[in-house]
């Protein structure tokens, strides 16, 4: 089968088209011929040096795919081969078959094509195990992200908006805070030239917001605490901005403030599982009805997945990269 392969850490150019022999299944995995892959930050880090295959995954970058079921053992899944799935992967999906736990499988939701759906695992997983899992945003309570415009910030606008929350949301430049608004910001906040922690504050009462998504840290840290409400919860996704910080521990303690994170790449079948099912009850009806979208920026063929890196990084994006194959 084709691939695309890291031939080197490096620029983008490291990114080659290759062959491969298809993957061979574990227990609990099946085979899917793969329509669309989607490309994510954490593929740019995989292919730059910095994160490192978990044991046992695919070196292959591409953390999500969509298409057809052609190899495995269903048991009561529901699924038949032939069936066309999105599903969140440890690795290998910028090829022409990508092997997928069973249990991180999901149909493709009504009214979307393959290609839709391959841009919807890793958001989403990301944002409903921390925004919702993780950091329990409540009803009634108030969501800022980080990265309003980035694929993950598109995914936890859109869901947090369609399920009743205030969100506001940071971006670099005017035209993404308008991008981030019609998905449902009532605020895109542009951090070069305004400060999230006033326009929030102001636009709350002095409150803050209940719930950060995170995905900068650094010398942010000290200004989400200020940003919080008084039992808030941040939640660090990542850390664009650098790994060390300096923050007020007396705010955490006087107003109950909850510091947390996690990464996703790493975690048990069996908890993708849990967020798997609660997608599919939760938010596969937003995605039916329309309520919450795919927001797709540009799509690439496979063997341009060079370009689609470079794209990524020189961040002119909003919402998701995609990868196709014929
Ligand atoms: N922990 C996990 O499990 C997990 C899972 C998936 C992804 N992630 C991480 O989440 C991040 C987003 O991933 P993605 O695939 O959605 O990437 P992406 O689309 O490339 O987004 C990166 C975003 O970061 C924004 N950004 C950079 N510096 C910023 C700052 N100082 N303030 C606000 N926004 C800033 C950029 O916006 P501007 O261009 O507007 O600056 C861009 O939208 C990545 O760092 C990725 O590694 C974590």
């Amino acid at each position: 089968m084709q691939v695309i392969e890291i031939t080197a850490f490096g620029a983008p150019e490291v990114l080659q088209l290759c062959e491969r022999p298809q993957p061979q299944l574990k227990s609990g995995e099946v085979l899917i011929k793969v329509h669309a892959a989607g490309v994510n930050r954490p593929d740019v880090f995989q292919r730059q040096g910095n994160y490192p295959v978990p044991p046992g995954a695919s070196d292959l970058p591409g953390l999500e795919v969509a298409g057809e079921i052609v190899d495995g053992e269903l048991g009561d899944s529901g699924f038949k081969k032939g069936d066309l799935v999105c599903a969140l992967v440890q690795g290998g999906g910028y090829a022409e078959y990508c092997a997928a736990p069973l249990a991180q499988c999901l149909p493709v939701p009504q009214g979307l094509s393959p290609l839709q759906a391959a841009a919807l695992p890793e958001t989403f997983f990301t944002v409903w195990s921390n925004v919702f899992d993780r950091a329990h945003l409540a009803p009634g309570e108030t969501l800022l992200v980080q990265g309003g415009s980035s694929g993950i910030g598109v995914t936890a606008i859109q869901i947090a908006a369609a399920l009743g929350h205030r969100v506001f949301a940071t971006a670099g430049s005017d035209d993404k805070c308008r991008a981030c608004e019609e998905l449902g910001a009532e605020r895109g906040i542009n951090y070069r030239t305004e400060d999230f922690e006033q326009v929030v504050k102001a636009a709350t009462d002095g409150r803050g917001a209940d719930v950060i998504l995170d995905m900068v840290g650094g010398d942010y840290l000290p200004r989400e605490i200020r940003a919080l409400a008084d039992d808030g919860r941040l939640v660090v996704i990542a850390l664009l901005g650098g790994a060390k910080a300096q923050l007020d521990l007396g705010q955490v303690l006087r107003r109950r403030l909850t510091i947390t994170g996690s990464t996703l790449r790493p975690r048990p079948v069996e908890f993708k599982a849990h967020v798997a099912k609660q997608l599919l009850d939760r938010v596969w009806p937003l995605l039916a009805s329309g309520k919450v979208k795919p927001v797709i920026y540009k799509t690439f063929p496979l063997a341009q997945a060079s370009q689609a890196h470079a794209l990524m990084e020189s961040s002119a994006h909003v919402g998701k990269i995609m990868l196709t194959l014929a």
